[in-house]
């Protein structure tokens, strides 16, 4: 049966890059006997700015149907910050119950890291972030608003369900990632006394069904240094909602930047959304110059998710290749090649089922 993909371009530079990784997800689907029917959606700051609209319930009913969703990136520079953030990109994470934000943190072959004297070899980790609660969650309010006495709280909300799922999640993925079989609990349990007690708590009670697995504990704070310092000492780490966001914007740089991030916004149980990590970067709107890598990066991990383990690897390999013996940089215009270009390399090196 076909898979149904849903596409959503969404603004700036997304369309570029999600064109190329149509371009290689026709390559790999060719190659490897996929069938797939693409739907695509115009959901964005252009049919906000024209409609009034985000991300109507009635798409979330139709998004139910699908077998995954490949989204480009939201953000408009007319639009004000924050509301199709939150009416697009939570909006789907939330009402899908996306609750694993999966983001991989791996050095590719000829990639320039920040991090001297790191290559390849020890910079290869992935981050399990919990996805639909925490800060995110939206839990708190105003109290007299607008005066001298305004009082503004933001509640983290925790719960049990929601952190074990996650936790189990992020042992399950370690063990079938199989490479040092580790698992790092990254917390602060220093001074969120009653979030992260509930996340290492249930931490530990998990670890006791995966004694194949080795589990440590790390302060966001210290993982900061360590991901600059030592960022070969981690296999898998799992953590909050808002730490997850904020330690995988520097996982991604010390991976050589936005243009090769990708993450999965996944329900094991459900459908998932397949995302480069970068914005819509809007100054170079249809130059044809952005890096399409991490549009790309982010079907193969949608390939994966799906099952289709090796359609998932040809397209890494293939994206090794390129960044190993073909670009020049990572950096919009900087590579050597425009972004359509890059996108025929790929999709060539995935047809020809490159070693
Ligand atoms: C991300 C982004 C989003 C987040 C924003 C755009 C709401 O930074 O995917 O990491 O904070 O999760
Ligand atoms: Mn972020």
């Amino acid at each position: 049966m076909a898979y149904k993909i849903g596409v959503i371009p969404g603004d700036g530079t997304g369309p570029e890059v999600v064109r190329e990784g149509l371009k290689v997800l026709k390559a790999a689907g060719e190659r490897f006997g996929i069938d797939y029917e693409p739907v695509e959606y115009d959901f964005g700051g252009d049919r906000y700015l024209k409609t009034g609209e985000t991300l109507p319930d009635s798409a979330i009913d139709e998004f139910k149907k699908l077998d995954a969703i490949f989204l480009g990136a939201i953000g408009h520079p007319d639009v004000k910050p924050g509301i199709l953030e939150q009416g697009i990109l939570l909006k789907l994470r939330f009402s899908l119950d996306q609750y694993i934000n999966l983001r991989p943190v791996k050095l590719y072959p000829g990639v320039e890291t920040p991090i001297k004297d790191k290559g390849p070899e020890e910079i290869d980790f992935v981050v399990v972030r919990e996805n639909t609660e925490g800060l995110y969650a939206g839990a708190g309010g105003f109290l007299k608003k607008g005066t001298p006495d305004e009082v503004a709280v933001q509640e983290s909300i925790n719960t049990r369900k929601g952190v074990e799922r996650c936790v189990r999640y992020a042992f399950e993925y370690t063990r079938a990632r199989n490479k040092r079989k580790e698992l790092t609990l990254c917390g602060k349990t220093n001074v969120l006394t009653y979030a992260f007690d509930l996340w290492q708590r249930t931490f530990n009670e998990v670890a006791l069904e995966y004694p194949d697995i080795r589990t440590d504990y790390a302060h966001v704070d210290a993982i900061t240094m360590w991901f600059v310092k030592n960022p070969e000492w981690f296999d898998v780490i799992v953590t909050d909602n808002m730490f997850g966001d904020i330690i995988t914007d520097l996982g991604a740089m010390i991976q050589g930047g936005m243009g090769i991030a990708a993450g999965g916004n996944i329900n094991p149980e459900s459908v998932s959304m397949f995302e480069p990590i970068g914005g819509s970067a809007p100054k170079y709107t249809g130059m044809n110059i952005i890096n399409p890598l991490a549009a790309i990066s982010a079907v193969g991990l949608m390939l994966e998710t799906l099952g289709e383990r090796e359609a998932g690897r040809a397209i890494e390999r293939a994206v090794m290749t390129v960044t190993g013996t073909r670009l020049k940089s990572m950096a919009a215009g900087k590579m050597g090649y425009t972004t359509s270009e890059v996108g025929d390399i790929v999709s060539e090196l995935v047809g020809e089922g490159a070693p």
